[in-house]
């Protein structure tokens, strides 16, 4: 079977050997070539990041598209509108939870330990020691609960700090803790008003864009730290900077914004109590990644559903 790669970020070569590697052992003999050089050859399988309409429109026979990444809102319109039948499988963690966790680890301990406050102090040569807030009164919450989400929750839970969780619905899934405090969507305001750092990692999503607008970052208590980690678009950047400079949130970690890369203009850049990384969190790892697509290749072969497969309605 054919396979086609559409990766501006990867060499083929990488995804390539990997991909031979994990069919050899499943038992499944693949030809992997780069969609990028020859945009003509048909695939029966395609993984993608961002690829153009043009291409995936003359792709006449895919029995499926894998999105290599978590985020499927690049690709899913296309999809709508060029193979809305087909599947679109996004990836499910495969290491990507791991690397948020992380990202969300340090930034919830910057905020705990007041980091920002020490930082504008040490811009003022300014020797003073500030109150610790007890951590089982230092809520993290959770908007949004993929795999993601998930994956840091539990990293934050693990940490002794107490988590509660916003979703869609509101509805535990597998590896939810059933102490969480979850919340629907429909209740966001009351979510926001319990979280003292506000952790989104919503997918973007006809619903989910700007929604983080001055009146719900409002909600969140004074002093509250946001950090951003799934998409931009949910959060208004213009409405988060009122708000940082008004004193009534103490900071940011951002890493996804509306507009990547982030303009050289753009406000959020200067400001002192907003720290900004370029979009990796969790960034895709090839070897797990390919390991996960060769295995959902095999279950669809053998006639089985794989996971991870896109509710276009849902938009994730
Ligand atoms: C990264 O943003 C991803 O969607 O995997």
């Amino acid at each position: 079977m054919k396979l086609a790669v559409w990766d501006p970020d990867e060499p083929l070569r990488r995804w390539r050997d990997a991909l031979t590697q994990h069919a050899g052992e499943l038992g499944l003999a693949i030809e992997v070539f780069d969609a990028r050089a020859e945009p003509d050859t048909q695939a029966d399988f395609a993984l993608v990041w961002k690829p153009p309409a043009d291409w995936l429109a003359g792709q006449l026979g895919l029995r499926a598209v894998f999105n290599l990444g978590a985020g499927v809102d690049a690709v899913l319109p296309l999809m709508r509108s060029h193979a809305p039948d087909v599947p679109l499988i996004r990836l499910e963690d495969a290491g990507m939870g791991r690397q948020m966790a992380d990202y969300v680890a340090e930034a919830v301990l910057h905020a705990y330990r007041r980091m920002p406050d020490y930082a504008v102090q040490q811009s003022r040569r300014q020797w003073q020691s500030l109150p610790l807030a007890p951590r089982g009164g230092f809520h993290v919450g959770f908007l949004g609960l993929g795999q993601m989400g998930l994956a840091a929750a539990r990293r934050i839970a693990a940490m002794d700090f107490p988590v509660l969780a916003c979703t869609r619905s509101g509805r535990a899934r597998d590896g939810v803790d059933p102490a969480w405090p979850l919340y629907a969507l429909d209740h966001l305001d009351e979510f926001l008003a319990a979280c003292r750092v506000l952790v989104v990692l919503l997918p973007l999503t006809a619903h989910t864009r700007g929604l983080l607008d001055w009146r719900a970052l409002q909600q969140l208590p004074a002093g509250a730290h946001l950090v951003s980690a799934g998409r931009g678009a949910v959060v208004d950047a213009h409405d988060l900077l009122e708000l940082l400079d008004s004193g009534h949130l103490a900071g940011a970690t951002l890493d996804v914004f509306a507009e990547e890369p982030l303009p050289a203009d753009d406000a959020l850049w200067q400001h002192p109590r907003v720290r900004i990384t370029p979009h990796v969190a969790a960034a895709t790892l090839v070897g797990p990644a390919a390991a996960q697509v060769m295995r959902k290749i095999a279950a669809i072969e053998r006639g089985e559903a794989p996971g991870g497969v896109v509710d276009a309605g849902l938009g994730y």
